[in-house]
């Protein structure tokens, strides 16, 4: 059966090679999966006295919903520092409450972080990891995805350049198309 499958970009750059490597994920993956990019650029910085006085703001509330019927999540993300980009972390942070309300637990995932630099986001990828796992989303833990070299990875349309990656791409896609399906069927 289809699942659907929200995507979180970790960058707000319009140019980003982060968005464009969801693009191209999206397009390589096996037509089980159905995908949608959800925005978090625009959602306030979390605070909790919005959720402990019942006025959350009207982007947290959307937020939550678009999020609720997915069956599955894949993060796309750059290294900010080493980290994950405060952006990301907030869209997870908003997620997570109120208190016993997160729209998280129990949806498979992945991620894939893009560098253009040579370690390929692995600090950003793992810090993130550690949040999922917390977050209880089922994350594949194989394969692996660091993208370095980012600046050479696409061509002028957008698409993966170098044969090599992409085929790595569509054996990341369907083995996490499995994924999905194995743990989907566990929590049904
Ligand atoms: C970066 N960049 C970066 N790259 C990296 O590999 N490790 C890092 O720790 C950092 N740190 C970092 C901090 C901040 C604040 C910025 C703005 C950038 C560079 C980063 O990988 C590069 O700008 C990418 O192009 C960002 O991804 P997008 O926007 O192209 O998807």
């Amino acid at each position: 059966m289809t699942k659907k499958i929200a995507v979180f970009v970790g960058s707000l750059r319009k140019e980003s090679f982060n968005r464009k490597m969801a693009g191209a994920l999206m397009e390589l993956a096996p037509k089980s999966l159905t995908f949608e990019m959800i925005e978090i650029g625009q959602l306030p910085l979390y605070n909790q006295d919005y959720d402990d006085e019942g006025t959350p703001p009207a982007e947290y509330s959307e937020f939550r919903q678009s999020v609720k019927p997915f069956d599955g999540v894949l993060f796309v993300t750059p290294e900010y520092n080493r980290s994950v980009p405060a952006v990301l972390k907030n869209a997870l942070d908003v997620g997570s409450r109120p208190f016993g309300q997160s729209v998280w637990g129990g949806k498979p995932g992945a991620v894939v972080s893009v560098s253009p630099g040579a370690i390929g986001g692995f600090g950003a990828n793992h810090h993130l990891r550690q949040s999922l796992v917390f977050l209880d989303i089922p994350i594949m833990a194989q394969p692996e995805a660091y993208i370095g070299g980012a600046a050479q990875l696409f061509d002028g349309e957008g698409k993966i350049a170098n044969e090599g990656t992409r085929g790595f791409l569509v054996k990341f896609m369907e083995t996490f198309a499995a994924w999905v399906e194995k743990n989907t069927a566990k929590n049904a």
